[in-house]
């Protein structure tokens, strides 16, 4: 196992009718910018639950950062935060909303250009941040990860620091009952290709992280049709929470090799064509799992066995096996797997491989070995 450092501060607030404890997490006499998304909110009974706990707060309202937040509706925020005089800041919604805002926490007590700390520059303060998550996904409401979209530059931009580590993170799962079938899928993937990424390397002497991401992935299989089928089903949306919260929050992937190399392609498949961004993942992984089989293989025989029982027959089979299994699984939650599902062609590949260039993304994986060659063929055999 590798030496590693963990540090997750986040306070989580996790079951029914827990957003009542804003009233004690948000600081009393601070000036509180709440930030949401297009107004799921209003319809769900979040904004209620949340205005009724911040009663007795100064609070000011942001209202309309989208899904892939966009640079210039942050800019729009961040002249807002600076007129109110604002302190703290509470997302409320999904990943899209909470990046954004952590975006907002740098940004505040900075005086020079805000693109600069999308574009490398370490960020040395932060304004406190604490959020009510309302999509089950990224796992943004307790790590210190962020991605902003810029349209001019036609990139998604990322951005890290433990400073935007939200200081407390409610959990109601019954807030996510409102999510359409989209999302819903969307968010399975997302939690179940973040567990992979970390888990889907070579073997590193790690039994207990294994372990744990194969817990993640069952689970992740389990409950995530039912939520399609069951939407209203408590049950399975607090697991489904807590399994895309633990599953990119940090801890099983300390210790271990990681391969972001399905985020990377697919993130700058998802900017250029502006398909959602689990939708994206759901195109590459298998694809790349594919490309990568002879590099992977010791970790791919365990997945197939560990987290779908093939464990007879000759090894090529277990895998191919393993990945029709994952295929199928993206399938049962209604998420396409191939670009052409998305009406895109062979025209995509060039494009894409243009863009991964020019960003400098030509040695992805745990090794560093994954080439532009490597990315053409996966592309290809995602068509
Ligand atoms: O804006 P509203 O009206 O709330 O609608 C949203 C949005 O249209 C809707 N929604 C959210 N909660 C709802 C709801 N609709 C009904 N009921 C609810 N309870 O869902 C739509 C999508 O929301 P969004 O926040 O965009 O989705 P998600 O949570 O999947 O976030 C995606 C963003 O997160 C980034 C992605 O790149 C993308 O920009 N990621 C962030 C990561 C991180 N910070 O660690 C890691 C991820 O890999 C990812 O890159
Ligand atoms: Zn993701």
């Amino acid at each position: 196992m590798r030496n590693f450092t963990f540090y997750n501060p986040t306070r989580l607030h996790f079951g029914a009718g827990q957003i009542a404890r804003l009233s004690e997490e948000v600081p009393p006499g601070s000036r509180v910018l709440v930030t949401i998304g297009g107004g799921s909110i209003f319809q769900n009974g979040v904004w209620d639950e949340v205005e009724a706990a911040l009663a007795g707060h100064h609070i000011q309202r942001f209202s309309g950062i989208e899904a892939n937040p966009q640079f210039d509706t942050l800019l729009r925020a961040l002249a807002m935060a600076r007129d109110s005089g604002c302190d703290f800041i509470l997302a409320v919604g999904g990943g899209s909303v909470i990046d954004g805002s952590k975006f907002l926490a740098a940004a505040l007590p900075y005086s020079g250009d805000p693109l600069d700390l999308l574009t490398g520059r370490s960020i040395d303060a932060a304004v406190p941040l604490g959020c009510v998550l309302t999509l089950a996904a990224t796992g943004s409401e307790s790590n210190g990860r962020g991605v902003v979209s810029h349209a001019g530059r036609q990139e998604k931009l990322r951005f890290s620091s433990p400073l935007l580590i939200p200081r407390f993170a409610i959990l109601d799962p019954r807030s996510t009952f409102s999510l359409p079938p989209r999302q819903i899928g969307n968010g399975v993937v997302d939690a179940f290709v973040h567990t992979l990424e970390q888990y889907l390397t070579f073997p590193a002497d790690a039994p207990l992280q294994d372990r744990y991401a194969e817990s993640l992935l069952r689970t992740l299989i389990e409950e995530g049709p039912k939520a399609l089928a069951e939407p209203e089903d408590y049950t399975v949306r607090a697991n489904l929470m807590l399994c895309a919260n633990q599953a990119m929050n940090g801890l099983h992937g300390c210790g271990v090799p990681q391969d972001w190399s399905t985020h990377h392609l697919g993130q700058e498949l998802a900017t250029l064509y502006h398909i959602d961004h689990a939708q994206a993942m759901a195109v590459i992984l298998p694809a790349l799992l594919h490309e990568r089989r002879a590099a992977k293989r010791d970790k791919l025989l365990q997945y197939a066995e560990r987290v779908w029982g093939f464990n007879r027959g000759e090894a090529d089979i277990r895998i191919d096996t393993a990945l029709n299994a994952t295929r199928d699984f993206f399938r049962r939650l209604r998420v396409p797997i191939r670009l052409s599902e998305h009406g895109l062609g062979a025209e995509t590949v060039p494009q894409v491989l243009a863009q991964l260039e020019r960003r400098g993304l030509t040695a992805l994986g745990e090794q560093a070995d994954l080439d532009l060659e490597s990315c053409e063929r996966i592309l290809l055999n995602a068509l």
